[in-house]
């Protein structure tokens, strides 16, 4: 089974190919010169709805999108659906954590989770959602050189480690990304073999 994945996000790709599990993972051909696609929505599933759409009438085949980001419940939630553009549009990762780090000084409860949610469609049309989430905390300092985006501050007390000091295949084992990709992956299996 093959199925188109709408992502320029390398990080991202790397982990939805880990968990494909024998399924052929496609980026969308000319996904770089495709201009990009809104996001107006004002929660994961609503953003990963809109691009899962957007790209999916360009496909012949199963296409998925993924939106992603970190809530901390201290900020209210924030960065949340902003997660990668948290310090302004063209923001790298480290610009993110440190602002998330001035924004957290001070403050004590450090408690945060991570939440992902594929769309799945086809020809134009949603099939359905899968919805991942993982608690965890910010340090007050990045740990680790593994994972992208805010691993690094993301620290996972069953591990007792970072996401960034964690290897590839045991951060998906328990990630936010990692259940959302394991229900997809599961429930195409099933409904391939009906
Ligand atoms: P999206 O591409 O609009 O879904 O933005 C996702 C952003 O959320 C990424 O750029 C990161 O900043 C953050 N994020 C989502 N998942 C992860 C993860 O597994 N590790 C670190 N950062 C993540």
């Amino acid at each position: 089974m093959r199925i188109y994945c709408a992502t320029t996000n390398p990080g991202k790709l790397r982990e939805f190919r880990l968990a494909a599990h024998g399924v052929e993972i496609l980026p969308l051909p000319d996904l770089d010169k495709t201009p990009e696609c809104p996001e107006t929505g004002d929660t994961f599933e609503a953003n990963a709805i809109q691009k899962a759409l957007y790209h999916s009438a360009r496909v012949p085949d199963l296409l998925f999108a993924e939106d992603s980001g970190l809530e901390v419940r201290s900020l209210g939630g924030a960065p949340g659906i902003y997660s990668a553009r948290f310090a302004g549009a063209a923001a790298s990762d480290e610009d993110n954590n440190r602002l998330l780090l001035e924004r957290l000084d001070g403050v004590s409860d450090r408690s945060a989770r991570y939440v992902a949610v594929v769309a799945l469609a086809s020809g134009g049309s949603l099939v359905r959602t899968f919805r991942g989430e993982v608690a965890g905390e910010i340090l007050d300092a990045p740990r680790g050189r593994g994972g992208f985006g805010y691993d690094p501050l993301f620290y996972y007390p069953p591990y007792g480690r970072t996401f960034a000091e964690t290897s590839a295949d045991e951060k998906l084992a328990v990630s936010h990304r990692g259940a959302a990709l394991a229900a997809l992956f599961r429930w195409l299996a099933e409904t391939s073999s009906k």
